[in-house]
């Protein structure tokens, strides 16, 4: 897991990354709505009772998807776990005031390296924040967080998953050109249509992306132990999966 050093979300200047991440997300990321309410549904569906649950987000970025889970899930509570100092801040902004929140500023790879901290988590779940890992950094980090659930508890990961062959990889990729359009279409932004078009290809050529097949992944959450795993949505590259322990 050497990727940590060429990782730009963790590095000092990565400002501009991530104010163009967070003003564009909604454009960019296909179906980040849907995947939310999916993320929201499959909890309830899965914790019937009114225990209190403790939930993980792993990669929070500026706390956004986790403030949507508290909107539905008041009183549980949450840990935003994020590598990038300044996306705490903006997380910490965000939900300011909010109760039953911590926040702690650590990396996937130092996260993995903790031995102490045992089961903690009923949830736990990641968004667009796991492909930062290669194979080696995300099987490791599977297994941690395999470790970190209390037995029932559930994990989910939405995220960019390589297609299986060029070919599918270039349809894909004009799907989600398509897509990120549509949007812009859609919030009578047509001035802007086009604007975007070059991220598929910009997110293939950057160093700090590690996107693995969804079958590879799938295979290793098996291997770990998870049960109930499998792939809940896929839109192009953009995947939702995960298990149970
Ligand atoms: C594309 S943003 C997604 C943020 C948020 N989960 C969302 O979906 O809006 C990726 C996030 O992953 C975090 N990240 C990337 N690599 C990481 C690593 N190795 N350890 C911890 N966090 C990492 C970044 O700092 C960033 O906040």
């Amino acid at each position: 897991m050497k990727n940590k050093k060429t990782n730009t979300w963790l590095s000092q200047d990565s400002t501009d990354l991530i104010d163009y991440y967070l003003s564009s997300a909604d454009i960019i990321v296909i179906e980040r709505k849907r995947f939310i309410k999916l993320l929201t549904n499959i909890i309830g569906y899965h914790f019937t009772g009114n225990k209190k649950l403790a939930v993980l987000d792993a990669g929070c970025g500026d706390g956004s998807i986790a403030a949507h889970v508290m909107e539905k899930y008041p009183g549980h509570s949450f840990v935003l776990m994020d590598g990038s100092p300044e996306m705490l801040t903006r997380a910490r902004e965000k939900l300011r005031g909010a109760e039953n929140v911590s926040f702690l500023c650590r990396s996937f790879e130092d996260f993995c390296d903790d031995s102490g901290d045992g089961a903690a988590y009923d949830v736990i779940f990641s968004s667009n924040a796991i492909h930062h890992l290669d194979f080696t950094g995300k099987s490791r980090l599977y297994e941690k967080l395999y470790s970190a659930l209390h037995t029932g508890g559930l994990f989910l990961n939405f995220d960019v998953v390589q297609p299986s062959s060029e070919r599918s990889e270039q349809w894909q990729f004009n799907m989600w050109r398509d897509w990120m359009n549509e949007q812009l279409a859609a919030k009578d932004r047509a001035a802007e249509l086009g604007k975007h078009d070059g991220l598929p290809d910009l997110y293939k050529s950057k160093k700090d992306n590690h996107p693995d097949s969804l079958f590879d992944q799938l295979q290793v959450l098996e291997k770990t132990g998870f049960r109930d795993v499998d792939c809940f949505f896929k839109h192009g590259i953009f995947a939702l999966f995960g298990g149970t322990k």
